[in-house]
């Protein structure tokens, strides 16, 4: 991929699952609307939908999360806004990725596991 278009987001890929549909965020205008202060206070407690690993953010060390913010605003503004999210059961436009699912563990809530 080109470096112009480094982090600046999924779009138009969305991620469907239970969770409905996400879009991964263009970090490269998010960054810009954050100071660093800001970035190190709202990474380090972040709790975004899947496919978002924000408990491997939340681990990483507070060098480790500037690193990031001054690596992202390095690169400089690029690209558009993600998509909003959209709500379970919505059907998005594609493309869009659906994970394969296990079967629920028996006892969970109806329809707590199942793809739509
Ligand atoms: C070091 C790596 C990463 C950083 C620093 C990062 C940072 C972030 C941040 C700050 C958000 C919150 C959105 C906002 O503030 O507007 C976000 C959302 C998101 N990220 Fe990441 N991310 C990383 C890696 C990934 C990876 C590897 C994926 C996909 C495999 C991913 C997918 C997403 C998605 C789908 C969202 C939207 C979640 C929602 O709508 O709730 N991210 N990311």
């Amino acid at each position: 991929m080109p470096k112009e278009q480094w982090l600046t987001g999924s779009a138009p890929l969305g991620y469907s699952g239970p969770w409905g549909t996400t879009y991964a965020t263009n970090l490269r205008l998010r960054m810009q609307e954050l100071d660093e202060a800001q970035w190190l206070e709202y990474s380090a407690h972040l709790r975004a939908r899947p496919i978002m690993p924000d408990f491997a953010l939340r681990a990483m060390s507070e060098e480790d999360r500037r690193a990031i913010y001054r690596f992202v605003r390095g690169l400089g503004p690029a690209g558009t806004r993600a998509p909003d999210a959209l709500p379970p059961g919505q059907t998005p436009p594609p493309p869009s990725a659906l994970p394969v699912l296990p079967p629920a563990p028996a006892g969970a809530a109806p329809g707590a596991a199942e793809p739509h």
